[in-house]
């Protein structure tokens, strides 16, 4: 039998910089990289694809069971309206169920034999895996997290008006808050860092350093 994998659980609201965390610790450790929220961006993209309101429980819990590996290849899952159509799927909690299995399998068997996995989203810590090895919880300001959301937007040539982006993401913050179904909060046993004043580099050795320090349940 394989060696137990190692976990370690990403979690935090939209553009703290878990993302870019998540992608460099699993390159350093030689881990798997699985970014939750992609997932929920498909499933929304598929329910507006079929003419369905990403808020309507049962088209996007069909869009869910109908998920195909092709649909996380899509090039337009980054866009804005992908993010506003997840984290109203996200918010049922039969969309939930119906993802959970594939999140916990790829913990548990990374592809490619990789002895780890590092997962970020909004529920990795407290419900995909509650029992991860490390947990973090990244977070950073409303205005610095918009900021560089307009950055991000602007660099891959999107037009973005901060001020729209800024309500957008405070919208998607109390959605994903205030949902009963797995609502983003830190796990008891999470290790909490502040992006707000940190450039990458300086994130990632942090991580780094309370990765390696314990178990987050020490
Ligand atoms: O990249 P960004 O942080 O803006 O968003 P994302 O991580 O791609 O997630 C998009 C949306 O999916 C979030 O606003 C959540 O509503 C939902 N989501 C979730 O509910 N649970 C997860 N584990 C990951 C994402």
């Amino acid at each position: 039998m394989n060696a137990r994998s190692t976990v370690i659980a990403i979690d935090g609201p939209a553009a703290a910089g878990k993302g870019t965390l998540a992608r460099r610790i699993a390159n350093h450790l030689g881990y798997a990289y699985l970014d939750t929220g992609l997932i929920y961006r498909a499933v929304g993209l598929k329910t507006l694809e079929r003419g369905a309101d990403p808020a309507d429980a049962e088209a996007a819990t069909s869009a869910a069971l109908a998920l195909a590996p092709e649909d996380l290849k899509r090039p337009d899952l980054r866009g804005d309206e992908a993010a506003n159509a997840a984290s109203k799927v996200a918010a049922i909690p039969s969309v939930r169920a119906a993802l959970l299995d594939f999140q916990r399998q790829f913990a548990a068997s990374p592809p490619n034999g990789a002895p780890g996995a590092v997962l970020d989203g909004r529920d990795v810590g407290t419900v995909v895996c509650p029992d991860a090895d490390r947990k973090l919880f990244v977070n950073a300001s409303l205005e610095v997290r918009a900021a560089r959301r307009v950055k991000e937007l602007r660099e891959r040539g999107v037009e973005a008006i901060h001020t729209r982006v800024l309500k957008d993401m405070k919208e998607r913050d109390t959605r994903d808050s205030e949902r009963d179904a797995a609502p983003l909060a830190p796990a008891e046993n999470a290790l909490l860092i502040d992006t707000s004043t940190l450039n990458p580099d300086e994130v990632f050795n942090l991580a780094l350093r309370l990765v390696s320090a314990g178990r987050s349940s020490d």
